[in-house]
Parts: structure tokens; sequence; C-alpha cells
């Protein structure tokens, strides 16, 4: 622990190692039960002989594919054996990358149909996720499938069920779920050292084009090497057209805007810190303001949820945005209000700031106080110490204590290792089914709410529209 000053308040400052947070601050194992996230340290050292394996398929070698295989084979116990996806170049340097020994195809039922498949990653345009996750589960897969669990409201009852009815392991791709960041975060929430909760302000910024999703389209795209017939699906269909596949998250067709792709990471973590089940009320608004680029969906979107009072939390008032013009760069915090202080959660760290609501009003300073005649101040000030004998309580001097996860830390290790734990133990991951839903469920919401202008009623508990 390392202490500084300033001249107003002092800080205290707190690192903490990866393993003392993990041993010291992460919630039990509990095999049967979903938080299943403590990780398997002694799993991790351990040497798997090649028949006992988890056998990993990709099945979308986009972006995000590429990444979560970069990271699922670095858990002890893993192999990539297989990729599919519809553009031919991917699945080139998947075995480049990976090695030419993996199984490709563009065809994802061949990958369903390997008995030396274990799970697949589902890192498909969002469009796919529902019905290649539920096909996988029924083919006996375990799935990990990348936020947001669905397109739309109506297919999350099927994803949540299939999984209930196989009983197959399913993971969510928000891997925040899986940080000490957030463990922490959650740890502080519980102690109860902000006290009341009363709102929540969060937002993900972005300036870039990059960030705005403008990624690059290869030269060698062509009818030939993209699968447009394929990729469409149950999307309305369209002539051929390399911006509608590279850029997809800029249609409603394939995509789910700024809510399902940013929104959505920032309920996993909140859901995740209060154990909320979500809010029962959504109005969101915004605009396309800068990035006219054909797209048919908002590039600010700033939206409100209303939490009812749970046995986790009392009621309160959930603020978010996304800015893809944000004037300074672009960053992303939530920041959790309460009677007694806030707690702020980054990429990689916690700050608490304490700041306690007095008990007792106070006069004097920006007050009436000093607008009463002398005589009516005086008595003003006896009726005062007799109706509060008590002095005010000392305010505790505000303080701030930060956590910071070491430079080298992977929240996205730690959700991979968690899913390989739970394929392995036959639990339920941290981030199962219906806590996928539960995050994607308002983010559509919020969706339905700017596009239909309306405000949308939502039974988080039952995970219904009302
Ligand atoms: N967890 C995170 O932090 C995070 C970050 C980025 C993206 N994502 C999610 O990952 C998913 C993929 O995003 P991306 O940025 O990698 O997109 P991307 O466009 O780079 O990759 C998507 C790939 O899916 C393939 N594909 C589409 N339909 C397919 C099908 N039916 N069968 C096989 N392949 C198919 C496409 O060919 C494409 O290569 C999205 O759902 C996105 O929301 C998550």
């Amino acid at each position: 622990m390392q202490k500084t000053k300033n001249s107003t308040r002092r800080s205290f400052v707190k690192k903490l190692a990866a393993g003392a947070l993990a041993a010291g601050f992460l919630p039990a194992t509990s095999a049967q039960g979903r938080n299943v996230r403590k990780l398997d340290w002694a799993g991790l050292h351990r040497k798997y002989a090649a028949n006992d394996k988890i056998r990993l398929a990709c099945i979308g070698m986009g972006i995000m594919g590429f990444n979560n295989c970069r990271t699922a084979v670095k858990v002890p116990g893993s192999e990539l054996v297989a990729v599919c996806d519809l553009y031919d170049g991917r699945m080139g340097h998947a075995k480049e990358e990976f090695g030419t020994h993996l199984f490709t195809t563009r065809n994802y039922e061949e990958i369903l149909a390997r008995q030396d498949v274990d799970a697949v990653i589902i890192a498909t345009s969002d469009h796919w996720h529902d019905h290649i996750s539920i096909a996988a589960m029924k083919a006996g897969k375990a799935v990990y499938c990348e936020k947001p669990m669905v397109q739309h409201m109506d297919e999350g009852r099927a994803v949540v069920d299939t999984q209930k009815k196989t009983g197959k392991v399913m993971q969510i791709g928000s891997q925040r779920v899986s940080s000490i960041v957030l463990a922490k975060a959650q740890e502080l929430y519980k102690s109860g050292i902000i006290g009341q909760l009363i709102a929540v302000e969060a937002w993900n910024d972005r300036q870039s084009s990059n960030g705005a999703w403008q990624y690059s389209i290869p030269t060698d795209a062509s009818e030939k090497t993209v699968d447009w017939e394929r990729f469409q699906g149950d999307a309305p269909k369209h002539a051929y057209d390399p911006v509608r596949f590279f850029r997809w998250r800029n249609y409603q067709d394939y995509g789910t805007g700024v809510a399902g792709d940013l929104f959505v990471h920032l309920f996993s973590g909140l859901h995740f810190i209060t154990e909320s089940s979500g809010p029962e009320r959504i109005f969101a608004t915004g605009g396309l303001r800068y990035w006219k680029d054909g797209r048919d969906v908002p590039d600010y979107m700033s939206a409100l949820f209303d939490y009812p009072e749970s046995a986790t939390h009392p009621a309160f008032n959930f603020q978010l945005r996304v800015n893809f013009t944000s004037g300074d760069g672009g960053s992303s915090k939530s920041r959790l209000v309460g009677t007694d202080g806030v707690i702020e959660v980054g990429g990689d760290d916690v700050i608490l700031r304490k700041h306690k609501v007095q008990s007792q009003p106070t006069y004097g300073g920006w007050d009436s106080y000093g607008t009463f005649s002398e005589a009516q101040q005086k008595e003003y000030a006896d009726w005062y110490r007799q109706k509060y004998p008590r002095l005010p309580e000392q305010m505790e001097e505000p303080g701030e204590l930060v956590f910071k996860a070491p430079e080298d830390y992977d929240e996205h290790f730690d959700h991979h290792a968690n899913f390989v734990r739970c394929i392995r133990e036959n639990a339920m991951p941290v981030e199962d089914a219906a806590f996928g839903f539960r995050a994607a469920a308002p983010s559509l919401a919020a969706n339905m709410s700017y596009f239909e202008k309306k405000v949308v009623n939502w039974d988080p508990v039952k995970m219904e529209l009302r």
C-alpha cells in the first residue's frame, strides 16, 4: 500500500497483485452454483494428456474470432481444431496463425457434426448468434457466444431454454464479468461502503473511424471469396455488398447498433457488481450525428433505465451513453453513486471515493440563514442547538481508494479459463445464458425505444416484455 497526500485531502492508493486479489477477494468456488468464477490454479498448472484436451472450434473468424482463439489456446488443456468463416482470407490466415492442421469450412453445420469438437466459440455477426448457439448445444457442444447473446428481443428465451434443456455449458462473451477489477468493485459494493445506491452513470465514448466501425475492407473481397448468400441468413436480402459484409454493425439487418454492441458490456458489468436482474423501464434517444456513411443506426445514443428494488439493491436510476464523436478521444466508465461515496469502474481500475452525507442538517454557508435578521439568526441558532443537541458528526475526511489491475492482467483469459473449467466440471459459468439475455435485453429495449419512439417496459426476472 502506498499513501499520497495533496493539499485538500488524503488519498489512499492501493495496488494489489492479481494473485493477492484472486486469493483474497474472489468469491468461493461453487461447483453447482452459477458463480463459478474463481480460477482453478491447480488446473491451470496441470499437464493435460492429448486425449484429455478440450477441443475448440471457432465459428466466425473475424476480429473477435481471432482474439478469442488467441486467448483460448493459452488456457492449459485446450486446443483449436477447426474454424469456420465466410471470407476465405480469414480461414487462410487462421491456418497461417494456428497451423495448417486446422479443419476449415464455410458451413458451420460441418463443424457441429464433427466428433472431435467439444466446444464452439461463436464470434459471427449478431444476427447468427441465436441460430448457431441453439444448433450447437443441440449437437452436444459447449458454447462460448459473443455478446450480445441475441440480436432481437424475441430470440432470447429460445437460447435460455435450449441451454436449460440440453444442460450444455454456455458462456456469453462480455469478458469483463470475469475480471479481478469487477470482482473488487463487487466486493466494495457489497460491503455497503457507498451507502444506499442512488444512481449509476456509464458511458463508452469513441472518436476514430475504427471506433465508429469503419473497418478495413480487403481488396480481394468478391462474391468468390465471400459467401454473401450464407452471410445474409434470415436477414432481409440485398445484392452483394462488401461494405455490409465487413461493416455489418452499421446495419440493423445484422447488428444491434451501439446499444447491443457497447451498452451490453456496461450492463454485464453493472449486473455482475450489483447481482441485478435488470431494469423495468427503458427510454432511449439519440441520432446519427457525424458518421453518415450509409449506416442506418445512430452514432450517439443516450438512455435511461429504471431499476426496481430487489434483494441485492434498492431502486435506482441508470444513465448510459455512447458517443462516437466524443471530442475528447473517447473513454469508458461506470460510476455507482451512493449516499456515502462513489465507485468508479474503468477498464483496468476501480476507484472508491468516499463522501458521507450528514445525518442532520447544517446551517450557515450557502444557506438562507445569513439573510435573517441578527435577532432571528440568534434565535435560530438557539432553536437549532435545542433541536439537534448533538454536534453535527465530524465529516469523515473524504478519501480515495484505487485498485489497479497489474499491467499484464488479462480478463479475457480468465473468462475463457472459466469456460473451460466449467466444461470440465459440468458447472455453470459466470456469464450463463440467462445472465447474457438479461444484459442483452435492456440494450435491445433501448433500440426499440429509439426506433419506435416509446418507453419500453420489461420484466427483468421473468425476462419478458410487459
Ligand atoms: N467481447 C468483446 O469485447 C467483443 C469485441 C468485439 C466484438 N465482439 C462481438 O463479436 C462478434 C464478432 O464481431 P467482429 O468484430 O469480430 O466481427 P467481424 O466482422 O470482424 O467478424 C465476423 C465474422 O463472422 C463471419 N460470419 C458471419 N456469419 C457467419 C456464419 N453464418 N458462419 C460462419 N461465419 C460467419 C464473417 O465471415 C466474419 O468474418 C460480434 O457479435 C461482436 O458483438 C465482442
